[in-house]
Parts: C-alpha cells; structure tokens; sequence
C-alpha cells in the first residue's frame, strides 16, 4: 500500500517537474524542426501509466489509440519496462553476424506459441509484411516455377501497410501514394471480403500470393463477412498461391484472439506481426512461416541490421508473457463488447451511423452532417479521451487490452456524452 502510495506521489512529481514547458512550446517546437508528415490532436503527452497519459498540464486522459495499437498492454507496462531496463544493460545489440544468447529463445517462444517452424525477425511492421512479400516471390519461383520476374501479388482496395514504396505501391488511396511513383510492378488489388473477385485473380498461374489483413485496420475498421478467411484459406489452397496475413494491427489479442484468423480457426502461410510484439516500447515486427516456405531464403539473400537483437527479442518474450498471463484476449473481448453495446444504446444514432468491430479493434462512423470526426476527437480530448479518426468520419477506439471494466465505463460515458453534444 505504502509503495503504491510512495510510485503516485513520484508520478505527480515528475509530471510537476515537466510543467516547465507549455503545451503550446511543444506544437510549436515540433513543427518548427520536425517534418510535416503528421497532424497530430493538439495534445502534449510527457507521461503514461497503464490506460493513462498525462499532457505537460498534468492533464489527465485514457488513450484511445494505444500508438496504433502499439501499446496492447498499456503504458510503462512494469514487466516490460523491467525487461527492456535489464537486458539493455547486458546486451542489447550484436547484428546477426554473430549469435545471441536470446535469439534462439525467443524464436523458439513465438514459433511454438504460434505454431510455425521458424521465424524472421525485423523491426517495424513495414519491414516484415515486404519480407513476406519478397519470401513469397522467391517461394514463387522456386516451388511454384513461375518464370522468371513475373511474379504477381494480390491485394485488397483499400489495404494499409505502411508507407515504403512498395507498400504504397499496393495502395488504392491517393494520399499514400500520389507524387511517389514510379511504382513496384507486379501488384494488383481486388475488393476486400469478395472471393468471387478474388477466384478471378487467383487463377492466373504467375500470382505468388495474396495479403489481406483479417479486419482492415486504417481503413476503418471493416470487418469481412463470416467465412471470408475460410474462403481464402481454401482459394489459396486450390490454386497453389500463399496466403500472408498481415496481423500486424489485429493480432496479439486486439480483436479478443491471440490473433484475428483464430475466429475462424484457420492458418496464414505467413503470419506477420508488428507493433505490439515490441511491448510498445521497441519496434520488432516478424514473419512466421513454415520451412517449405520459410527455407527459400539463404544467408545473404535478406537481413537487417537491428532485426533479432537481444534487446528487441527479449521485450518480445515479455511481450508475448504478458499477453498470455494476464489473458488479455478474453479481456479484450469482454470490454470490446461494452465498449460497442455501451455506444449503441445511449450514443445519438443521427450522429453515430455505426458502430462496428471486434475486441477492441473499435470505430463510430461519424455522420458528417453533425460533425466531423476530427472536431468530436478534439472535443473528446477535452473531455479527456484521446483517440484519433481515419478517414473524415470515423473514430477508432482502440485503448490498451488492460483495459478494466470501471475504466471502460467511464470512457463510454465520455464518448458518448461527447458525442451526443453534436446533436443539434
Ligand atoms: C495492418 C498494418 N500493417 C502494417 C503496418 C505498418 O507498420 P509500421 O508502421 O510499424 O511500419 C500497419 C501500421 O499501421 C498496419 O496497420
């Protein structure tokens, strides 16, 4: 108790000490000297604890957004704030020139929590899902005998996976990628959640793959019909084309699973992980596949400097424990659930046309006649939830898996009195 009492007093303090600096320093200074490639919510965040983040005020607020979902277990999460602390001060990074005493122990943890034979290790998620991309390619030309550098990938419109030239180049919506081209060969799309469009494509012998996120996450939060991963599953299967799944946004228990394609109880050939892997506070991101897959790849021909360091390997295994011990999925599912009832009953359905998701991979469609998303995230952060919309009319609500069920209450309460003040 004394303890508890004794870290609040220190939390206090240090947000105290930081109040030398304004809110309006900080936007200022940040937009003065760093690029402009964001538009941040006019908040300045200097702490956070848990589902909390305090501002350079001292104001108090839920996060909503979890750094895209980066942060399922919260801020400052003690194990894996202890885990990074320790490991950073034996060995944090020696290249895979050499072995590490970690590497292999972490590999063997996410390979047999996740049921693969082996796993490549990268950083951020843009990394690991051009892995994937690259490994199906060569698993294209080398098992599937398509002719030299004719290999073909599919996508879905209005898929996100980041923001590399090859990943824009996959991408339906201008604002990734228009100004950038030229672009990577070799890449199509067809409708999200439609196996009849993707049937089509499929057949085309030179198709190496096909990547599809399980929900789509920056596109709104849309989930497939029942039976769509099933369906891709069996496509993939019948014409001899790899499945990637890219659960860098969904896995990791976000949608009340230890990853989204268990609601269907069925297997990627290439299963890639991200944001969360790294506890939020380091970037590791993987690929996971089996060794007819996997084996395609021989020294040399793919790395990465920082990729499978100790220090990024050690956070994960925390990661990892953390997701299992404190059974974050059945959480997520359980305040998933009051979270969408909680904004359906009592948020005004002229302003809110939708509430949709799975877990707490959340989002409220917005009627654009009332407000914009924008204006009701920021009068949320007045009110004191931060979450951040994608596109103009949707809100993702996404907080941390630790989420309890008088913290989610209260932010429900929030959100929908927020919303509801747009009501004319
Ligand atoms: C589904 C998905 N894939 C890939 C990425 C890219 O991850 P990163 O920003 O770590 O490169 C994101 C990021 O939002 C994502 O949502």
């Amino acid at each position: 108790m004394l303890s508890k009492f004794r870290g609040l007093a220190r939390l206090e303090a240090q947000v105290t000490a930081r109040r030398s600096v304004s809110s309006q320093e900080v936007f200022d200074k940040e937009s003065k000297y760093a690029a402009h490639n964001y538009h941040p919510l006019p908040v300045a965040l200097c702490k956070g604890e848990g589902v909390h983040v305090w501002d350079v005020e001292g104001k108090k607020y839920m996060d909503f957004l979890s750094g895209y979902s980066a942060n399922n277990f919260g801020h400052c999460h003690p194990k894996i704030v202890s885990t990074i602390q320790k490991q950073a001060g034996i060995l944090h990074h020696t290249s895979r020139a050499f072995y590490s005493d970690v590497l292999g122990e972490y590999s063997e943890k996410i390979t047999k929590m996740f049921g693969y034979d082996k796993v490549l290790p990268m950083n951020t998620g843009v990394e690991a899902d051009d892995t994937a991309c690259k490994l199906a390619r060569k698993w294209g030309y080398q098992k599937k005998k398509i002719p030299k550098n004719q290999a073909k990938t599919i996508f879905c419109s209005e898929n996100f996976w980041g923001r590399s030239l090859a990943a824009i180049s996959a991408s339906t919506d201008p604002l990734s990628f228009e100004g950038y081209g030229p672009f990577m060969p070799g890449f199509s799309c067809v409708p999200y959640n439609d196996l009849t469009a993707l049937e089509k494509a499929l057949q085309d012998p030179t198709v190496c793959a096909f990547m599809v996120e399980p929900i789509q996450g920056e596109a709104g939060i849309i989930v497939p019909h029942e039976g769509y991963l099933k369906g891709v599953r069996a496509l993939c299967d019948k014409y001899n084309v790899l499945w990637i799944a890219d659960e860098i946004q969904t896995g990791l228990g976000r949608t009340g699973k230890r990853i989204a394609v268990d609601h269907e109880n069925v297997k990627p050939d290439i299963l890639v992980l991200g944001k969360a892997l790294g506890g939020g506070v380091y970037p590791v991101s993987a690929c996971l596949a089996n060794d007819d897959v996997m084996l395609v790849m021989e020294p040399g021909t793919h790395g990465s400097t920082f990729g499978g360091n100790p220090l990024g390997s050690k956070v994960a295994i925390s990661a990892l424990e953390v997701l299992e011990e404190e059974k974050l999925a059945e959480n997520a599912t359980k305040m998933g659930e009051i979270f969408r009832s909680g904004v359906q009953g009592a948020a005004d359905k002229r302003v809110v046309i939708d509430v949709r998701g799975r877990g707490l991979m959340n989002a409220t469609v917005i009627n654009r006649n009332y407000a914009d998303a924008w204006d009701v995230c920021l009068k949320l952060k007045e009110n004191g939830v931060i979450a951040k919309h994608t596109h103009e009319d949707i809100i993702r609500f996404a907080p941390p898996l630790t989420i309890n069920e008088t913290q989610m209450n209260q932010a429900v309460d929030i959100i929908t009195k927020t919303i509801n003040s747009f009501s004319k």
